[in-house]
């Protein structure tokens, strides 16, 4: 039932191209509009929102940060991303117009669970994203937009987080559209952009080899970072969680801007340091900011990893390795730059001689407080 793999993490990991196609099945008309009328929220209460919150725990919570730079930027709506555990105890501002959407692949996380109900006895209306059809999360939510990613086996979390961030952007451009934003253009070539993420994933995967090669090599490191800017920062984030829950690595992923103001001072000689790239295309200020935190950590000993995009020169004389990814649109990388980082922590648990689908003292759906 692995279908020819050691692990149904790499099967999964490899699936994740459909697993994208099926979220955006029937989703998205050839006009370029969103349908989502599934969601069963009417055109007036989106119109109505005010202020949106995401909710979730671990890597879906890492989904939520992802999603928060293209909702706010296509809606021009605040939105603030929290842990569920955290949401839940500090007494959030909500009320009718807060659009509180829960992220859960499993549906039963129970952190997830507690802040849904706590949203919904402050009237806030919630909209769930979940893997798991008929799960307890959706069934107490408002709405539900199923991400259809097809079962995953694995603990650790991979083809769910990648349709939690398609779902969210399908959020996103259907609320720009329904309270009629001026960035039309913008949401129709995003459109366009999305519906071509599989097959470059699909080539992403086809030469996967070298980072499962590097793997062997990173494999008796103590420790490793990650560092990312802008939606490069929440992929920093998922690459170090993976590495630690899979490897038992020490691993944290850091802002690249945040470095100087601390973090720098525990790089070693030869501390890998996995860096995340942004297009040098359209934002290139950040490009260029993130090539100089390269810079910068090697001149102190680092092993500078760099996932780049393809054809960008500029990251070589500061990079030890480069890992290529297809260009991508940059609110959209992180539907590419994360798989590189799914599989060396894969590898890196497997080359360490671990179980990686059941990494130790966790569980596939945490139905606990
Ligand atoms: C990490 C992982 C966990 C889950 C978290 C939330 O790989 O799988 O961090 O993402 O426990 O689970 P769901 O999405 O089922 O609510």
């Amino acid at each position: 039932e692995k279908g020819g793999y050691d692990w149904f993490m790499l099967k999964e990991i490899e699936e994740q191209p459909e697993a994208i196609a099926a979220t955006l099945l029937g989703r998205l008309t050839d006009s370029g509009e969103i349908m989502l009328d599934e969601v069963r929220l009417s055109d007036q209460d989106l119109r109505d929102v005010d202020k949106v919150f995401i909710v979730s725990c671990g890597t879906s919570y890492h989904a939520g940060l992802v999603a928060k730079y293209a909702i706010e930027h296509w809606t021009r709506i605040p939105c603030e991303v929290e842990l569920a555990s955290e949401f839940r105890y500090r007494d959030p501002v909500l009320d009718r117009s807060t659009l509180v959407i829960v992220i859960s692949q499993s549906g039963e996380t129970m952190d997830t669970l507690m802040a849904l109900r706590h949203a919904k006895e402050q009237k806030a209306r919630v909209l769930a994203i979940c893997n798991t059809n008929g799960s307890t999360i959706p069934r107490e939510s408002d709405a539900v937009l199923y991400t259809h990613g097809g079962p995953e086996i694995a603990v650790a979390s991979t083809k769910a987080f990648l349709t939690q961030v398609v779902a969210c952007y399908l959020i996103g451009l259907h609320l720009a559209q329904v309270r009629g934003i001026k960035y039309a253009d913008e949401v129709a070539a995003v459109v366009d952009q999305l519906q071509e993420v599989p097959g470059k994933l699909r080539a992403l995967l086809d030469r996967i080899e070298p980072v499962r090669q590097l793997a062997r090599e990173l494999k008796s490191a103590p420790t490793v970072l990650f560092i990312g800017r802008h939606v490069g920062y929440p992929v920093a984030l998922e690459g170090a969680l993976k590495l630690k829950e899979l490897a038992y690595v020490h691993a944290e992923g850091f802002a690249a801007g945040e470095l100087k103001h601390g973090p720098i001072a525990v790089i070693d000689q030869g501390t890998p340091v996995i860096c995340v790239v942004p297009s040098s295309a359209g934002r290139g200020m950040l490009h260029d900011k993130v090539v100089s935190n390269i810079q910068e950590v090697r001149a102190r000993g680092a092993r500078t990893i760099v996932i780049a995009e393809e054809g960008d020169q500029a990251v070589l004389p500061y990079a030890d390795e480069v890992i290529y990814v297809p260009r991508t649109p940059t609110l959209l990388a992180p539907l590419v730059t994360t798989v590189p980082l799914q599989v060396l922590a894969a590898e890196i648990a497997a080359a360490r001689g671990h179980d990686v689908d059941q990494p130790r003292n966790l569980a596939k759906s945490v139905t606990v407080e």
